[in-house]
């Protein structure tokens, strides 16, 4: 096992009826920026019992945060905050308000320079308003851990940073506000978490059999519970179990002590910057496609993977690893989640532009580094 340090102070509120419950956990002095998206918190009753949890009214409310949270309109909510005085940012919605929430905390006090300097060039978040979330779709993980992905659509990037200090104060997560999403967005959240796990498990072997169990522990819940989901949309249970595994998929503790591999999600980032596929959906693509491109450096767990997750017996190694990687398509096929980039009618050879920003930065991906320019564009061929 490696060494690490693990630190998570988001306090969790978990479970029905909690919605409301903001005002245990805000200072009632708090000059409170309120969050949200499109307007699903409106439609679904959340916007009215967040409301009436507060322990005084938001100084500003702020809607209209997109999915892949735009720069731009995170800058105007910068600066309506800025004029308001804002000390608090409460963000209700799915990981898009969240991740805003976290980079507007960051950039109302950062004077150096653009704020996008803090996702383009890494520049120093030396200090962020604090945020607490109410979250309505589960999936990110955001509400639980330091990071945010920002898009500039104009630049067709969109990039990530990761602080401690925009992690969430504390995050409600009420089952029963995910009761309204639609089909889409729930597969979405539940291919989104086990993509999360898959990053944070499929590397090699460093005997961690807790962090291994665990993260199979995740894997078979969203595969056991993600599908009731679906089927009944008001199976509290069923919600509630997709809400915790999500959470508990990116919350930082998986990673402790082992290694990872965040390639799909690098590559998944591009396909969305360029072509505006949901980042769940871009996973699902690249996912298969990485795996079987990396069989030989990730072949004692994916064996594991095809063993424990999917009960494949295959005698054959090499067999029984691609069963387990047919074996995960077909769950995602089965939420209704294609797995090529042809099902978005993106041509063949789309993705050049893709494979030439990953040389121009001299990409390295993979948990030995040795995915290079030449293998991502392997990779996305693969995906065509
Ligand atoms: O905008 P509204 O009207 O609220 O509608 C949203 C949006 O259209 C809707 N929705 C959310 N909750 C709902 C609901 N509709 C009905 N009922 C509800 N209860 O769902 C749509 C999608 O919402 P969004 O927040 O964009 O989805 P998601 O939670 O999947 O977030 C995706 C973003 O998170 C980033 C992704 O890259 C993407 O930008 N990620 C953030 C991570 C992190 N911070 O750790 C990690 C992830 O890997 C990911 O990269
Ligand atoms: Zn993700």
């Amino acid at each position: 096992m490696n060494n690490f340090t693990y630190h998570n102070p988001t306090r969790i509120v978990f479970g029905k009826a909690t919605v409301g419950h903001a005002r245990k956990y805000l200072d009632p002095q708090k000059r409170v920026l309120l969050l949200f998206g499109g307007g699903s918190i409106k439609q679904n009753g959340t916007y009215e019992k967040v409301l009436g949890g507060l322990p005084t009214p938001p100084v500003l409310e702020f809607g209209g945060i997109e999915p892949n949270p735009e720069y731009e309109t995170c800058m105007r909510a910068v600066e309506a905050a800025r004029e308001a005085g804002i000390d608090f940012i409460l963000a209700v919605g799915g990981g898009s308000v969240v991740d805003a929430a976290k980079f507007i905390a960051a950039a109302i006090p950062y004077r150096e320079s653009d704020p996008w300097d803090i996702l383009e060039k890494g520049a120093a978040v030396n200090a962020a308003i604090p945020l607490g979330t109410v979250l309505t779709l589960p999936g990110t993980g955001s509400e639980a851990n330091p990071a945010s992905v920002i898009s500039r659509r104009a630049r067709q990037k969109k990039l990530a940073f990761i602080h401690p200090r925009v992690q969430p104060a504390f995050s409600i997560l009420d089952p029963e506000t995910t009761y309204s999403l639609p089909v889409r967005q729930t597969v979405n959240g539940i291919v989104d978490a086990f993509t999360h796990v898959i990053e944070q498990y499929m590397t090699y072997p460093v005997d961690s059999p807790l962090q291994d169990r665990q993260a199979e522990a995740v894997l078979l819940t969203l595969i056991e519970e993600g599908p009731k989901a679906v089927a009944q949309p008001r199976d509290y249970n069923a919600r509630a179990n997709v809400m915790l595994a999500a959470m508990w998929a990116l919350n930082g503790h998986l990673s402790c002590g082992v290694p990872g591999d965040w390639s799909t999600h690098m590559i998944g980032h591009e396909l969305t910057a360029f072509f505006g596929i949901d980042h769940a959906r871009t996973l699902a693509i690249v996912m298969p496609a990485l795996l079987r491109e990396q069989r030989k450096a990730k072949h004692a767990k994916l064996l594991q993977f095809a063993r424990r997750v999917w009960g494949i017996a295959t005698e054959d190694e090499g067999a029984a690893v691609e069963e387990g990687i047919a074996a995960m398509e077909a769950f995602f096929h089965g939420l209704g989640v294609e797995t090529k980039l042809s099902a978005y009618e993106v041509p063949p050879d789309g993705t050049a532009p893709i494979v030439e920003r990953f040389r121009a930065a001299d990409a390295r991906l993979g948990e030995h580094g040795d995915l290079d320019a030449d293998r991502i564009e392997a990779v996305l061929r693969a995906c065509a």
